[in-house]
């Protein structure tokens, strides 16, 4: 069953997990190629593009601007249109749920000699915007938003300025949407990144020959795009498996007994391998093989193992950006630990999909589990049993998935509501867990 057709799904408690499989296309670069594609000049063909919910919604978009995309489940394909191709929709666009293409899509409608109105989701409606109004803005163009936050956002925009620009959040969603502004601009437009975020928009800049250049300076990283330079097509491109999808199957190997899985061709970017790194740092037994390079991009195999997790672990400062999506599974599997989880500056949580930190907490409490909250993270000391129950997904796709691996080592079943929201990233979520001997049940 499709997870989009479910609302709750019960798991028991596992003795042995198998599995031997590859994952969708990661969620970001999947976006990113979309967008790059269709900017570029000519088709581009893109293999294992994500089927997330959320990867559709930028396609949607592209479409009602006018580019002429083909899908099939092993393909993409799409009419590049070049810089000054895009035209005005006859519809508001629709993000649905999705961050990344409302705020990287504004840096492109930015550059446009029209103006959209861009929208989303109830949950997208409550994200921050300024973000991306503050530095668009600055560039030349005409951005209106509910409260001057908050989406639908009508953008009017047209040749852009250059900027030289310092995000104040760690936000590679607002380093991207700036990059993408200054390939409409007049000029070089600078991003300076304080701290690292994920950096496949400047790997896919260099794919498509971009005017791009980047210097390592005291403050951190100088990212530098010049404007009105036409960009090739990305041409035949394959996206590797989503990191962030994976978490939850290595997740789920570590935690349940006499567990052993291998996730073939997934994105090893360093700037997403935080998690992999910290599970290492535990003693989990997660090994990287047969690492290539494929577009630009990092790619291996992973191979994990029930572990002994141990340990106290205090996580801050600039490894959360690197981790930021993998906190909810993190915290799942540090039940487990023999020792401490201690989670600090990622008050970005309280802006994802849902409220990431309240979702995580109170959820955890349902199950039997002990946690201290903080308003810019959480603390738990390990080696707790988890008792099972009903937990909620408050519509947030990895608090799904995070909750459903958690339910592997309950004691009881655990019941998640609003299950089918993962779908947003990866809708085969729960058939991938019962193959790999996990059971399941669908409720509607
Ligand atoms: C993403 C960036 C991150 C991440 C999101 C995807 C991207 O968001 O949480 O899931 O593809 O650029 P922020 O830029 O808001 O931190």
């Amino acid at each position: 069953m499709n997870s989009e057709t479910i609302q709750r799904v019960v798991v028991t408690g596992s003795s042995r997990l198998r599995g031997d499989f590859s994952l969708p296309g990661d969620k970001s670069i999947s976006h990113r190629s979309a967008l790059f594609a269709a900017l570029g000049e000519g088709p581009s063909e893109i293999r294992n593009y994500s089927t997330a919910q959320d990867c559709q919604s930028t396609l949607d978009c592209l479409e009602a601007l006018g580019v002429e995309i083909k899908r099939s489940p092993s393909l993409v394909t799409v009419e590049g249109v070049g810089l000054e191709g895009l035209r005005e929709s006859e519809v508001m666009l629709d993000a649905g749920n999705s961050g990344s293409t409302i705020r990287m899509l504004s840096g492109i409608l930015a550059g446009q000699p029209f103006t959209t109105r861009i929208t989303g989701d109830e949950s997208i409606q409550r994200r921050p915007m300024k973000r991306v109004i503050d530095p668009l803005t600055l560039m030349g163009a005409g951005i209106e938003a509910r409260e001057g936050n908050f989406a639908p956002l009508s953008i009017s925009g047209g040749r852009l300025r250059a900027i030289d620009y310092t995000p104040p959040v760690a936000s590679a969603q607002v380093k991207s949407c700036v990059l993408l502004a200054g390939l409409f601009a007049d000029g070089e437009t600078i991003v300076r990144e304080k701290m690292p975020t994920r950096n496949h928009t400047e790997v896919m800049l260099r794919e498509c020959g971009a005017a791009f250049r980047e210097e390592q300076t005291a403050e951190g990283m100088a990212l530098a795009v010049r404007g009105r330079e036409s960009l090739r097509a990305l041409g035949s491109y394959t996206v590797a498996g989503d990191l962030s999808s994976a978490a939850f199957f290595i997740g789920a190997a570590l935690i349940v007994p006499n567990s052993e899985i291998r996730l073939r061709h997934i994105g090893i970017n360093p700037s997403r391998l935080a998690l992999i790194e910290v599970l290492q740092q535990m003693g989990g037994d997660v090994e990287i093989v047969d690492a290539r390079l494929e577009h630009g991009e990092p790619v291996a195999d992973l191979i994990a193992r029930s572990s002994s997790l141990r340990g106290d672990h205090d996580l801050g400062g600039a490894v959360i950006a690197n981790l930021i999506d993998e906190i909810p599974i993190l915290t799942v599997i540090s039940t487990q630990l023999e020792g401490t989880l201690t989670i600090r500056d990622a008050r970005e949580l309280r802006v994802k999909e849902s409220d990431r930190i309240k979702s995580i907490v109170e959820n955890l409490r349902r199950i039997g589990v002990e946690l201290e909250e903080y308003e810019d993270g959480l603390r738990l000391c390990g080696h707790q049993r988890l008792r099972g129950g009903r937990v909620n997904s408050r519509g947030d796709h990895r608090i799904a998935m995070a909750f459903a691996v958690g339910g592997l080592i309950a004691e009881e079943e655990t019941t998640i509501e609003g299950a089918e929201a993962a779908s947003v990233s990866l809708p085969e979520f729960y058939q991938l867990l019962a193959s790999m001997g996990a059971t399941l049940r669908y409720e509607s």
